[in-house]
């Protein structure tokens, strides 16, 4: 983790695709890893944004009759109102049209140029437009590419500047032996373990035939192709050179969150321009899993088209039940399975029965024995103490697993306490102790140690379920934020009343 701020990113979508699960997937972690860091007092800077040239986009324009600018300004708001309505805590949001990306993309390719690692050759193959992306031979299924078997792949033959991938090689297995946490999980990092070890090709760096992109330096006949533009997102959005000192300080980042689809231009190719315009490189690729639905990767334009959008569901399960699920369901670096049924059932089990009901009976006891004031802890018996080590040994083991991006561990390490809390209320039973005046004491003590479990949740929850996670906070009787180390709950006045999560019949 960088001393200065932790740096994450994920891939700048490509704009023309209507937000579906699939990127909210990827954004919600992204977010959650953010917020998590921020909470525990980290500097943090999240980027994300919008992939807005190539054919793609300049093809579609026309056939609307727009220019292509008109076009992508007419739905990145698209973009930016789910990530809005996600409770996405982003930075920045980076446009590729902005003026800011394409102005230093230019002297990045520059110094490219200036390494001697651009030439002129002849690019002969296919391409696909949907992936904008070379495809050799045995990259296609029946003469189509993988993820678009509906979209033929174009023959093209263009004279081409490339890239001298392949000098790079050497290097980049060097890295890959002497740093194997810098590409994870370790499946991607097998992949390209073996890409290595099989030998780069050199691989075009602009495209002749395009419009739409951003001219490059030495020719101006040539837009830089798509991907090589886009990468350099990560590095325009803090001012690589526009504001050197600025971009010193947040570079390198400290993770570029990918779907594995995207892994080789990350994990490869983009490590390779760094080294070339002698820029430090990214502390770490995480290549994540996918979203799938009876399956199939979820996408909008290849094999799986869910019609499920992200807002129906939000409109459904609120804002924090959506983040939750997607936390909870998919280990995160494996594909997984969305299924109604599987998040209607989880909802209502951990949701409105687990963590709601522990919070409502909380509330209500203490608003009946102790007229709504938490009370002071009088009890240190071996129950307490079990507990209160749940409650205390989980966020820093969570802390610990994230800093390892093991999201969905890290979660799973804070949920303990809400199944232990459970458990000891039902062991504990306080409604039955305070049916004897004498037991007064120890029913205070389990109230108030029950109340610190529901404060350090809505802590270490809050990154993943913002909003119900500040109104847990404030029904105990905080003011606030929630933050990671609750203060003692005694003196507190709580609000007890209408269920957290609502149960949701089928
Ligand atoms: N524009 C490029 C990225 C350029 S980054 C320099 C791109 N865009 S994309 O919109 O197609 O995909 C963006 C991200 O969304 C990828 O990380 C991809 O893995 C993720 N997802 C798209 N569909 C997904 C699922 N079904 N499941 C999980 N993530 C998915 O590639």
């Amino acid at each position: 983790m960088s001393d200065e701020t932790f740096y994450i990113t994920t891939p700048i979508y490509y704009v023309n695709d209507l937000p579906h699960l699939g990127h909210a997937y990827s954004t919600v972690i992204a977010d959650v890893i953010a917020r998590w860091h921020r909470l525990h007092g980290r500097d943090v800077f999240f980027l994300t944004g919008t992939d807005e040239h190539g054919d793609k986009n300049a093809r579609q324009a026309e056939a609307e009759g727009k220019t292509p600018q008109e076009y992508v300004d007419g739905i990145v708001p698209r973009w930016k109102e789910l990530w809005k309505r996600l409770e996405i805590s982003n930075d920045d949001f980076i446009r590729t049209t902005e003026d800011r990306h394409k102005r230093q993309v230019v002297p990045f390719v520059k110094r490219l140029e200036d390494a001697g690692d651009i030439y002129l050759d002849t690019y002969e193959g296919w391409y696909c437009v949907k992936c904008e992306e070379f495809k050799s031979d045995d990259e296609l299924i029946d003469g189509n590419c993988r993820e678009h078997p509906q979209t033929p792949v174009e023959r093209v033959k263009e004279d081409n500047y490339f890239f001298r991938l392949s000098k790079y090689n050497d290097a980049l297995l060097d890295l890959y032996m002497n740093d194997p946490d810098f590409l994870r999980p370790q499946r991607a990092y097998n992949e390209m373990l073996s890409l290595l070890r099989q030998g780069l090709q050199d691989q075009p760096i602009t495209r002749p035939s395009v419009k739409w992109g951003v001219a490059s330096a030495w020719d101006p006949d040539h837009v830089i192709y798509i991907w090589i533009e886009a990468l350099q997102n990560y590095i325009t959005a803090i001012g690589f050179a526009d504001d050197p000192e600025r971009f010193a300080s947040i570079w390198p980042a400290d993770v570029h969150l990918i779907g594995k689809e995207i892994v080789r231009h990350h994990a490869v190719v983009w490590p390779a321009l760094l080294m070339s315009a002698a820029v430090a490189l990214p502390k770490r690729i995480f290549a994540h899993g996918h979203l799938l639905a009876g399956g199939e990767r979820i996408s909008k334009s290849g094999r799986k088209i869910i019609d499920i959008s992200p807002y129906e569901l939000i409109d459904i399960y609120g804002v924090d039940g959506y983040r939750f699920h997607f936390v909870r369901s998919v280990s995160f670096g494996d594909d997984g399975n969305f299924s109604l049924e599987e998040m209607q059932a989880r909802y209502n089990a951990e949701l409105a029965n687990d963590l709601g009901n522990l919070a409502s009976r909380t509330t209500a006891m203490i608003d009946r024995y102790f007229d709504g004031v938490v009370p002071d802890a009088e009890v240190s018996e071996a129950p307490e103490e079990a507990l209160r080590k749940t409650i205390t040994s989980a966020g820093p083991a969570a802390d610990d697993l994230m800093k390892e991006l093991k999201v969905t561990e890290a979660v799973a390490e804070v949920w303990e306490i809400v199944r232990h809390a459970n458990r000891y209320l039902v062991e504990r039973e306080p409604w039955k102790l305070a049916r004897d005046e004498a037991n007064r004491p120890l029913v205070a003590g389990v109230l108030h140690v029950a109340t610190e479990a529901l404060a350090t949740l809505a802590g270490l929850l809050s990154p993943v379920m913002p909003i119900a996670m500040r109104d847990l906070w404030t029904r105990i009787g905080y003011e606030g934020e929630p933050r990671s180390k609750a203060p003692s709950p005694a003196g507190n006045r709580v609000r007890s009343g209408d269920a957290l999560f609502p149960r949701l019949e089928a």
